[in-house]
């Protein structure tokens, strides 16, 4: 099963030190991208950056290109444009991703973005309902519904994350609270050939306390069963990532029993980020 490491940057970050941080990844990752079959790094800065970040990967992705047809010994000149595309999008395993969504097309949204204008933009993923956004910015399970309905509209793979606060958990009710939260965000009728599903504990989020890997387990093995007990006619393909005070001293025993990570405050640094990505 593909693991996917996603980077979320939240409001931290700005040009006087994007470049460093993309060169540190690209130089770790050049002579890597061939054997990355199974596993994908997903980059969400703030959406202000997307246009940028994207044409860095774009030129990344080009250089893969030159090094696969050196490597077989071909010239730039033989390959078709949905070579090119595919090899530069869709096989470099670098991925970029948004942090949100506007539900709507377009319209009278002053200050939002949709999940069109993203896609545009280069993007394949996009997280919703980060707690974070559902705390600051009111986002129901409601409102978050249409957010999916949105993404999967303009053909982006929804990061959609979920997640108990430390009272639910205390009380013994995280496994019901996860439930709602899914059934009341997901729709049996909204065809999706993707779910990435986050877990991220509200308790562990910034705050350098994570579950214990039996805890992060049970969850992930709940929201798989949730998934293909009710949503297998129509979601294709899902996997859950677990989230919350990920560092590279935690990742290589979460990942054992995750699909990725979501991956906040650790993913400021690239070369803690690497690191991350390396387990
Ligand atoms: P954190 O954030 O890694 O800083 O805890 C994770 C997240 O909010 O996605």
């Amino acid at each position: 099963m593909k693991k996917i490491i996603v980077a979320n940057w939240k409001m931290n970050h700005g040009f006087n030190n994007i470049d460093e941080w993309l060169n540190d990844l690209f130089k770790d990752y050049a002579d890597k991208y061939a054997e990355m079959k199974n596993s994908e790094l997903v980059l969400c800065p703030p959406a202000i950056f997307l246009d940028y970040v994207d044409s860095e990967l774009m030129e990344d992705g080009f250089n893969f290109l030159e090094k696969l047809a050196q490597k077989d010994g071909r010239d730039l000149g033989e390959f078709s444009t949905e070579e090119i595309n595919e090899i530069v999008v869709n096989q470099r395993p670098i991925k970029l991703g948004a942090q949100d969504c506007h539900f709507a097309e377009k319209g009278s949204f002053t200050g939002d973005i949709s999940a069109e204008m993203i896609r545009d933009l280069g993007c394949k993923y996009v997280i919703i309902g980060h707690s974070e956004r559902r705390d600051a910015h009111g986002e129901s399970n409601e409102l978050l519904a249409k957010k999916l309905t949105a993404a999967v509209r303009a053909s982006l793979t929804p990061i959609f994350c979920i997640g108990e606060s430390k009272e639910t958990r205390d009380a013994g009710q995280h496994l019901e609270f996860i439930e709602k939260q899914i059934m009341e965000s997901l729709s049996t009728e909204l065809e999706m050939d993707n779910l990435v599903i986050a877990y991220e504990p509200i308790w562990s989020i910034g705050t350098g306390t994570t579950p214990t890997v039996e805890q992060v387990s049970e969850m992930v093995e709940f929201i798989k069963k949730i998934i293909k007990e009710k949503f297998s006619n129509n979601i294709k393909d899902s996997a859950v990532l677990y989230g919350g005070s990920v560092t590279s001293a935690n990742s290589g025993a979460i990942l054992k029993v995750s699909n990725g990570l979501l991956v906040g405050k650790a993913s400021l640094d690239a070369a803690e980020f690497i690191k991350i990505a390396h387990s």
